[in-house]
């Protein structure tokens, strides 16, 4: 089957994913792995994936989703406030939302990906400011949980991932051929 791995990645954490992705995929043909603009040819199922920038996608694959026609779309990507399952499925919502209505959407996988040091230090200053804000402390929380992701453990839960969808997308193309 011919596959295509878009994603959006500014400090390596959706890179890292999207090469475990590519890893999961191994014995299928590859016919695109890099950042949006991306010619995805003849691939039948499209892995999309993005860093979060303020609760959707970048920019950039919000306008590669848009353009994308009569394709499976496997959507991925990480999060720096990644805490709950809830998140990441309306993160999913909100990545799905990009995508005209002649795609199917197999699926969606999220992890938590590490934000720089910049944002601690921001979070902390501000904390100085206002001690006890419950909202900022949440913040401080979730940073820390993903300063360790994503890690060896999302890597593989990836490539697992991705092994499914290839399968399940292959069961129904020949389902219906
Ligand atoms: C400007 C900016 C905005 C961000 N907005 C969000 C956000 O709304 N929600 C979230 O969960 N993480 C947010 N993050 C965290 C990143 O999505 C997260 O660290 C991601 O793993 C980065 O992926 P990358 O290494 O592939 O670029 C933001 C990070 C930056 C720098």
């Amino acid at each position: 089957m011919k596959i295509a791995i878009v994603f959006a990645s500014r400090t390596g954490n959706t890179a890292a994913v999207a090469q475990a992705i590519r890893e999961g995929c191994a014995g299928h043909e590859i016919v695109a792995f890099g950042p949006p603009p991306a010619d995805v040819g003849e691939a039948e199922l499209v892995f999309a994936g993005s860093w979060t920038d303020k609760g959707t996608c970048a920019p950039e694959m919000g306008e590669f989703l848009r353009a994308l026609h009569g394709r499976s779309v496997v959507l991925f990507g990480t999060a720096g406030f990644g805490l709950s399952e809830s998140y990441f499925a309306s993160l999913g919502d909100r990545f799905k939302g990009e995508i005209p209505a002649d795609n199917r959407v197999v699926d969606a996988w999220f992890c938590p990906g590490r934000m720089p040091p910049e944002v601690r230090e921001r979070y902390e200053a501000q904390l100085k400011e206002r001690p006890g804000d419950k909202r900022l402390e949440n913040m401080l929380q979730a940073y820390d949980h993903a300063l360790t992701h994503p890690d060896g453990a999302d890597l593989e839960h990836a490539r697992a991932f991705a092994r499914t969808m290839v399968e399940k997308v292959e069961g129904s193309i020949c389902f219906v051929s």
